[in-house]
This record gives structure tokens, C-alpha cells and sequence, in this order.
């Protein structure tokens, strides 16, 4: 059965209290929308059809980004759900299969209830997705008939008996997608609100002797997002499963609940975290790492038994091979470190690539921006840098060389060679005393002056 996703995110979001669209506010660094996205990839969807309408084209530059073929169309005005979905409708034309509605919003749906979504489909014309809420407030209701749905009443325009319905509906619904534009077509606006409600597909279908089921999920997945305050709560929710999740795998974390992880942050077994890291995007750690206190990485790569921290912090294109060691206040960008090779205080690595067993001293910076372009550094295997290196990128030093401490590296040095590169020292005899007599002088003049 072919798949197409109908995701709607053309809300204003007017509690969001922002120029940025609802749906491409981040949760665990990841536009919520990308969230609803790839719970759908579950589906393995052949068609993916994006209907937005405030800032259309924040949300086209960010699905772009996303997932590759999916579609955004526009919906100019929101006159309600049921009008949203007809949006897909000219992109989805002579396609055949099952339409799977999502809400951008609603972030934390399970790949494992669409999947009992499309399955239900088997059972039934038309399948929504329910939900037993501890407080139903403004939910659209259910009004079930053993296991078939009758129909769907929005708050509004609901009865109190149908008001004491717990069972609501979270919006999401599959359908066979030449069905679903076919009663979206007999839908009008006579209710409580004036907006096309999707909702109304279910006495349509029921009228035209079509069978609705309604599939269960827990209430925590179908939660939406309104307001900021409504967002740190996702955003914590998620925090809390991926920390779990974590604990489960083997990994430890000293002090879960100060760990910040990403939407896609993996950790191996028996890696250990300590308290206060930040994970950003793109982050792979393997098995046996210890990450130390205060270190934040993002989009970089640790490998078995490395040691990162406490206070480093790798950014985009760190690759650390097995067993380096990154120390504290270390920045690395865009580099390999190879195996063994350490790094342990105060530094700055960028745009390098440092050989494997190599030590490179406290305070050492690779000088890899001039201005206007970035230059690499080369560090061969085995070799010594020396405390508060500069090495001027572009630049290599081979195997088993040496840079003497404070050398401005600009050129390039052999295998085996040591560079010395700095000022020579000399000393004068007696002249700090007669510098301190001369000072101390001075300011005791200065002082009886201002008397
Ligand atoms: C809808 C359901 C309600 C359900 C609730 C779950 C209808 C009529 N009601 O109500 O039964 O309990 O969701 O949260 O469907 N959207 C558009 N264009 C529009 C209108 C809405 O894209 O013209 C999008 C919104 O951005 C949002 C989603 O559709 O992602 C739901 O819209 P919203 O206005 O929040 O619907 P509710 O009134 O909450
Ligand atoms: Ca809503």
C-alpha cells in the first residue's frame, strides 16, 4: 500500500508570540515539524505533502533541508482543517493509496501508532486516531459506537453529554486518499467556529455507508504545542525519554537530569557522561568514551575510549579516533585527531589533521583564518608540539618532529626536525633592581606631588 503523507502547519501559532512559524520552533534542536516528519518516514511514504500558511517560506527553506521530495503547498487562508488537507489535493492528483494526515505541532505521534493506523485500514473506510484525555477540555470528542466511530463533535458545538466524553480526537486520520478528497468535497462550514472541519469526514463517511474505527494511543503522544511554556515542557518530555533510553542502551549518566541531548544524539554502551554536558546536532559517541563535566560537542564523532573534558568543546567535523584525549578549554573544528593522539589544556585545533600518538602542548592554536579563507594544519604521527605553539595554517609538520615551546610555526617542518621559532633570550645582570628602585622612586614623587 502506497503511503502519502498530509502534514498540516499552516497555523498562525498566535500564542507562540514569535515572527518564527509554530512548527519550526525547536524541540531537543530540531524544528518540531521534523519531529512529526520522521515519525511518518516510518510509514516509508512514497509522497510527502507539506500544507503551510504562515511564513510559508521559512517552512519551505526548512523542509528543503529536512527531507529530500517532500512537497510544500499553500494554504493562503486557514479556513480549517478539512480545507488544509484539500490544499494537497492538486499535488497528490492520480495518486493511489492511503492519505496519513499529521499535525506539525504534534511532534511525539510513535512510528509504532501509525503503523497500527495503517493497519486498522484493513479493518475500516477510514481510521482516526483517539485518545483517553485525563482532561479533555477543547478536544473534539468521539462518539463511539462499540468499535465503529459515529461521528466527531467539536467542543463547541458539543452537547454537555458529549462534552463528558473522554475519549478525544488528536486530529490524526488515514483514509484512502481519492475517498478522503471526495467527502473533504462535501464538507461545509455551518458550525460553531465557520472553518471546514476535517472532523466532519467521519458522519460523511458513516452516511455513505463507509466503516470508521478509531485506533487508541497514549495521551503523551498526541500532545500539541501552543505557547513557549507549552514547548519547554516538549522540550523536557523529550529530554526525559532520550535520557531513559540512554540508561537503558548502558550508557551512564552521573547526573541525567543535567545532560542536554539533541534529537539525534547516540551514545554506545558503557560510555560515561558526567553531569552538565550539552549535546548539539550530529553527535556520535561509541561505546567506552568518557565525556567529562561542562563540555558541550555538536556534529563531531568520538570514538571507543576517548576522553573529552571537563570544559572542551568539539564543533562540527571533530573526528576523534580511539583512545585521544581532548582536555579542558580545548576547541576543536573540523579536524581528525588520530589514535592515541592527545590534546589536553588550552587549545584551539581547526581545520587540522593531527597524526596518530601526537601531544600537543597547552595553549597551542592552529592559526587557520586570515582574514577572509581558512588554511589547514598537517601533524604528522608521533610528534611533539611544544606549549603555546602558533602554527600558521597552511602548514605541516611530519612524523616525529618537535616544535620548541612558543614557536610561530610558518613553515613547514620535516620528519624528525625540531623548529625553533621565536625571540632568543638575554640577560641583563642587576637590572630588575635598579628597574624596581628606579619605579618605586617615581611613585613616591607622584605621591608627595599630589599631597
Ligand atoms: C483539531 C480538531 C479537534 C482535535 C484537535 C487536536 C478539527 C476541526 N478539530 O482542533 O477535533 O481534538 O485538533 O489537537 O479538525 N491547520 C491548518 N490550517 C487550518 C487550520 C488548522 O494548517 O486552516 C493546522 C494547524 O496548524 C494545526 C492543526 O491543523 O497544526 C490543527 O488545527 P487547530 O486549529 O489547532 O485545531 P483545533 O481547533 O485544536
Ligand atoms: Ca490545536
Amino acid at each position: 500500500m502506497s503511503i502519502a503523507l498530509v502534514i498540516l502547519a499552516a497555523g498562525k501559532g498566535t500564542r507562540m508570540n514569535s515572527d518564527i512559524p509554530k512548527v519550526l520552533h525547536p524541540i531537543a534542536q530540531a524544528p518540531m515539524l521534523e519531529h512529526a516528519l520522521a515519525a511518518g518516514r516510518a510509514l516509508d511514504p512514497e509522497r510527502t505533502i507539506i500544507v503551510a500558511g504562515h511564513g510559508a517560506e521559512a517552512v519551505q527553506t526548512a523542509v528543503a533541508k529536512i527531507e529530500d521530495g517532500a512537497e510544500v503547498v499553500l494554504q493562503e487562508e486557514q479556513l480549517g482543517t478539512a480545507h488544509a488537507v484539500d490544499q494537497a489535493r492538486a499535488a497528490l492528483e492520480g495518486f493511489s493509496g492511503d492519505a496519513v494526515v499529521l499535525y506539525g505541532d504534534t511532534p511525539f505521534v510513535s512510528a509504532d501508532t501509525l503503523e497500527r493506523m495503517v493497519e486498522a485500514r484493513q479493518r475500516a473506510d477510514l481510521v482516526i486516531l483517539g485518545f483517553e484525555a485525563a482532561d479533555p477540555g477543547r478536544y473534539g470528542r468521539l462518539v463511539m459506537d462499540g468499535d465503529s466511530l459515529e461521528r466527531i463533535v467539536e467542543f463547541k458545538d458539543a452537547s454537555e453529554a458529549e462534552r463528558a466524553i473522554t475519549f478525544c480526537n488528536s486530529g490524526l486520520m488515514a483514509c484512502d486518499a481519492s475517498v478522503m478528497f471526495d467527502l473533504i468535497a462535501k464538507v461545509g462550514n455551518e458550525n460553531a467556529s465557520g472553518e471546514y472541519y476535517l472532523t466532519d469526514l467521519v458522519a460523511l463517511a458513516r452516511r455513505e455507508g463507509k466503516s470508521v474505527t478509531a485506533v487508541s494511543c497514549d495521551e503523551a503522544e498526541t500532545l500539541g504545542i501552543n505557547s513557549r511554556a507549552e514547548l519547554a515542557q516538549a522540550d523536557a518530555l523529550f529530554q526525559k525519554r532520550a535520557r531513559a533510553e540512554l540508561l537503558e542502551l548502558g550508557v551512564t549518566l552521573m547526573a541525567p537530569d543535567t545532560v542536554y541531548l539533541a534529537f539525534d544524539t547516540h551514545i554506545g554502551r558503557d560510555t560515561v557522561i558526567e553531569p552538565n554536558v550539552v549535546f548539539g546536532p550530529g553527535v556520535t559517541v561509541e561505546s567506552g568514551a568518557l565525556i567529562r563535566a561542562f563540555s558541550h560537542l555538536e556534529g563531531c564523532h568520538v570514538s571507543q575510549g576517548a576522553k573529552v573534558g571537563p570544559y572542551a568543546r568539539l564543533r562540527p567535523g571533530a573526528e576523534l579516533a580511539e583512545n585521544t584525549h581532548i582536555g579542558n578549554f580545548v576547541e576543536i573544528k573540523n579536524a581528525e585527531i588520530a589514535e592515541g593522539a592527545k590534546v589536553n589544556h588550552l587549545s584551539y585545533i581547526g581545520d587540522a589533521s593531527i597524526g596518530e600518538a601526537s601531544n600537543i602542548g597547552a595553549g597551542t592554536i592552529t592559526c587557520n583564518y586570515d582574514g577572509v579563507m581558512k588554511h589547514r594544519t598537517e601533524i604528522g604521527a608521533r610528534t611533539f608540539i611544544g606549549s603555546n605553539t602558533m602554527l600558521v595554517a597552511p602548514v605541516k609538520v611530519g612524523n616525529e618532529a618537535m616544535t620548541a615551546t612558543g614557536a610561530v610555526v610558518t613553515k613547514d617542518v620535516e620528519d624528525g626536525a625540531l623548529a625553533i621559532a621565536r625571540a632568543e633570550q638575554t640577560n641583563k645582570p642587576g637590572r630588575a633592581r635598579k628597574l624596581m628602585d628606579m619605579l618605586r622612586a617615581k611613585k613616591a614623587r607622584l605621591q608627595k606631588g599630589a599631597k
